[in-house]
C-alpha cells in the first residue's frame, strides 16, 4: 500500500522556532519519499476550540500557509489545504464521535491542561478536539502522521477510533495511522527557562524566536537568552543537566545540520558571549530566507489563496470518497 503522509498546525499564533524545528522542518524531507503522497493542512477548525477574533483567524490562516510554503512545502509535491474549506472534516467528525469514548477523551492531557480547573465551563469543541483530529487523519486514509510528542496521545485515540469502526462494521475500512513522533532531539525550550517548552502562550516575547522576527530582534533575544555561569563544556556529557545550555546547543545543531556533540566540541570552553554570536549567525542565516519568502508571499495574498484553492479541491476529492464510503457502510440513505 502506498504511503500517505498528513499533518497540520493550528493558526492560533505566529509560528516560532519550536514549531519550525519540532514539526515543519521535518515535513519538508518527507515530500521526497518515493511513492508517498503528502497532505499539509491549516487546522482552522481546531483553532476555534478557544475564542478567535474572525479577521485575525482569517489572516493567521494565510500566514501559516505562507510559513509552510516559505519553509519548503512545495505545492507541486504536496497538497496544501485549509481544514474549514473541506466540509468532510466536520461531517466525518460527527460519524466518528459516536465511536469515541468519553472516558478516553477526559484523559487527554492536552484537554486537562487547557480546561484547567474550569472543566465544567469549557466548550464541547475543546473536549471533542481529538475526534476532529481523528477525522482529519482517517478521511485521508493517512498511513503516517508526523507530529510532536505532545500529539502522540491524540494519535493513539485516532487508532482506537479506526479500530472501533472496523470492528463494528466488520471490515478493514479505516487505516490505523503510524505515528511518526519527532523526538526530544528537536524539542525546543524557552530561551528564558530551560525547563519550559518554547511556546506561543508564554507571556514573555524574549522566551521565543518567531519565524517573522527580523535579524535585530533575533540577535537581541539570543543575547538575552539564559545560560549559566560555567563556560561551554567539552563533550555532550559535560553539559548534561544544564538545561539552558543544552537548549542552545540543540537549536544550533538542528539548524546547522550537525550533531550536538560536534557543536559542543567546536565551541569547547567558549564563553557565552562569543557562542551566542555564533548561534545568532546560524539562526539568522537559516531563518532569513524563510522570513523573506514569507513576507513576499504575504504581499501577494492572491498567490497563497490560489495555491490553497487547488489544494482544497484535491482534499475535497479524497475526503468525499472516504466519507461516502463511511456513509454507505453505516447505512445512510444515498441516492
Ligand atoms: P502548537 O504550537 O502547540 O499548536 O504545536 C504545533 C506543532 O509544533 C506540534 O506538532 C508541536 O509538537 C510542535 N511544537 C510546538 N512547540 C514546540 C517546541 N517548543 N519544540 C518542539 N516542537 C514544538
Ligand atoms: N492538533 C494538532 C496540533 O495542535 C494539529 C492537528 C490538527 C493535526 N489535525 C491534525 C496534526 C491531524 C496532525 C494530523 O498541533
Amino acid at each position: 500500500m502506498s504511503k500517505r503522509i498528513l499533518s497540520g498546525m493550528q493558526p492560533t499564533a505566529q509560528l516560532h522556532l519550536g514549531n519550525y524545528l519540532g514539526a515543519l522542518k521535518n515535513w519538508i524531507g518527507l515530500q521526497d519519499e518515493p511513492g508517498a503522497e503528502n497532505f499539509y493542512m491549516v487546522a482552522d477548525l481546531h483553532a476555534i476550540t478557544v475564542p478567535q477574533e474572525p479577521a485575525h483567524l482569517r489572516q493567521a490562516t494565510r500566514e501559516i500557509a505562507a510559513a509552510y510554503i516559505a519553509a519548503g512545502i512545495d505545492p507541486h509535491k504536496s497538497t496544501l489545504f485549509v481544514q474549514s474549506a473541506v466540509p468532510a472534516h466536520a461531517e466525518g467528525m460527527w460519524l466518528l464521535s459516536t465511536m469515541a469514548q468519553m472516558g478516553k477523551l477526559e484523559r487527554m492531557t492536552q484537554f486537562k491542561d487547557k480546561a484547567g480547573k474550569n472543566a465544567e465551563r469549557v466548550g464541547l469543541g475543546l473536549f471533542a478536539y481529538p475526534v476532529l483530529m481523528a477525522a482529519d487523519i482517517l478521511l485521508y486514509k493517512a498511513t503516517h502522521v508526523p507530529v510532536g510528542e505532545d500529539q502522540k496521545q491524540h494519535l493513539e485515540l485516532t487508532r482506537e477510533i479506526a479500530s472501533t469502526f472496523n470492528t463494528r462494521y466488520e471490515g478493514e475500512y479505516l487505516i490505523q495511522p503510524e505515528p511518526m513522533i519527532i523526538g526530544d532531539a528537536t524539542r525546543v525550550m524557552s530561551l528564558q527557562d530551560g525547563s519550559k517548552k518554547m511556546s506561543k502562550s508564554d507571556p514573555s516575547e524574549k522566551s521565543r524566536i518567531n519565524l517573522v522576527d527580523d535579524t535585530d530582534t533575533i540577535v537581541k533575544k539570543i543575547k538575552k537568552a539564559k545560560t549559566d555561569t560555567e563556560p561551554m563544556g567539552d563533550s555532550l556529557k559535560s553539559i548534561e543537566g544544564r538545561a539552558e545550555v543544552k537548549n542552545l546547543v540543540t537549536i544550533y545543531a538542528s539548524l546547522a545540520g550537525i550533531s550536538q556533540e560536534e557543536v559542543v566540541q567546536r565551541h569547547a570552553g567558549t564563553q557565552w558571549g562569543p557562542f551566542k554570536d555564533a548561534l545568532a549567525e546560524v539562526v539568522v542565516e537559516h531563518l532569513a530566507p524563510i522570513t523573506k519568502k514569507m513576507r513576499d508571499l504575504l504581499n501577494e495574498p492572491e498567490e497563497i489563496d490560489r495555491i490553497l484553492e487547488t489544494g482544497n479541491q484535491r482534499a475535497c476529492e479524497v475526503t468525499e470518497s472516504t466519507l461516502s464510503e463511511m456513509q454507505d457502510i453505516m447505512g445512510f440513505w444515498r441516492v
